[in-house]
């Protein structure tokens, strides 16, 4: 696996890649890799010719009182687990070639930003489109891949690639678990013992909702209520949201309709969680 740094290595990398006709995929990445991360880099090299994973912590989408100093991390082991993967390139910029002095512009992807995590992490939509937007423009992908754990990342990345009329075909992934239900994700390396327990309320109160639409329950205001009584049940976690939304535009629900998206996110003492499922109106018996 080739490890490039600098921005115009990976430039010249990738139109190496594409004037040989090969199909190019990209797995951003912020690091301290877990199986969530290795989903989509597996699919990528299942489906493209030639593999680019990037791992770039990216102060722009962090705000001032979040993790961005203790952000887990363990290159070492990243580097194997890529190699190990048959990833054919790690690109590892530096935060002072991607936000040199002076930088100043920035992506906006409007309305959706403003609902679900966008009102608690505010400007963290824009960091995210401004970073995946110069990692698109670097890597110069055919294919990118993500993980559905960030549905609403996912979106905004997909409105961004629409109305930049990027030619770049973005890849949805599916939320990969442990056999506990938790979902898998870096931060979870905060949690401690005794805070796993609540933590696994998300995927728990997900599944009870699952349910209860299965066996007819239509009602969003009777599931976020029971979603609430489930999670508040446990100790030391506190809701930021439950949302029943449009999975597109994240406008709240009354009714289960043809695909409602169902998106949590809590904080489990310094550790903020989130967690999603679709349900089907199909599924909601009236
Ligand atoms: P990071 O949190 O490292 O996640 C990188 C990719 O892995 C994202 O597409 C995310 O949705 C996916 N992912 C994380 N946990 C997952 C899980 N349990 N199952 C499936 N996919 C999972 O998301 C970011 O980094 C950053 O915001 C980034 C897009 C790299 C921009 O900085």
């Amino acid at each position: 696996m080739e490890i490039i740094s600098s921005l115009s290595d990976m430039k010249k990398k990738s139109d190496e890649v594409r004037s040989s006709k090969k199909t190019l995929g990209f797995v951003p990445t912020m690091g301290c890799l877990h199986r969530g991360h290795m989903s989509l880099v597996e699919a990528s090299v299942a489906a493209c010719d030639f593999t680019v994973a990037s791992i770039f912590l990216n102060p722009a989408q962090f705000g001032q009182n979040e993790d961005l100093d203790t952000y887990p991390g363990d290159l070492e082991k990243d580097k194997q687990l890529l190699e190990s993967a048959a990833v054919d390139a790690l690109f590892l910029p530096t935060r002072e070639s991607m936000y040199p002095h002076g930088y100043k512009s920035f992506v906006t992807v409007e309305e959706i930003t403003g609902r679900l995590c966008g009102k608690s992490r505010p400007g963290f939509f824009r960091g995210v489109a401004t970073v995946v937007l110069k990692l698109f423009n670097i890597v110069r992908p055919h294919r990118a891949f993500f993980g559905e754990k960030d549905w609403q990342q996912l979106t905004v990345v997909e409105t961004m690639v629409r109305d930049f009329n990027l030619d770049i075909s973005i890849e949805r992934l599916p939320i990969v678990r442990e056999p506990s239900g938790l979902a898998m994700s870096s931060r979870n390396l905060y949690l401690s013992e005794e805070e796993v327990s609540p933590a696994l309320s998300l995927s728990r109160a997900l599944n009870m909702a699952k349910d209860r639409v299965q066996k007819g329950e239509c009602s969003t205001g009777n599931i976020r209520r029971e979603i609430r009584d489930l999670i508040e049940n446990e100790k030391g976690i506190q809701i930021d949201y439950i949302s029943i939304c449009d999975p597109e535009n994240f406008m709240e629900q009354e009714e289960i309709s043809k695909t409602s998206l169902i998106a949590l996110a809590v904080r489990v003492g310094r550790t903020r969680l989130i967690d999603n499922c679709i349900v089907r109106r199909a599924e909601c018996r009236e």
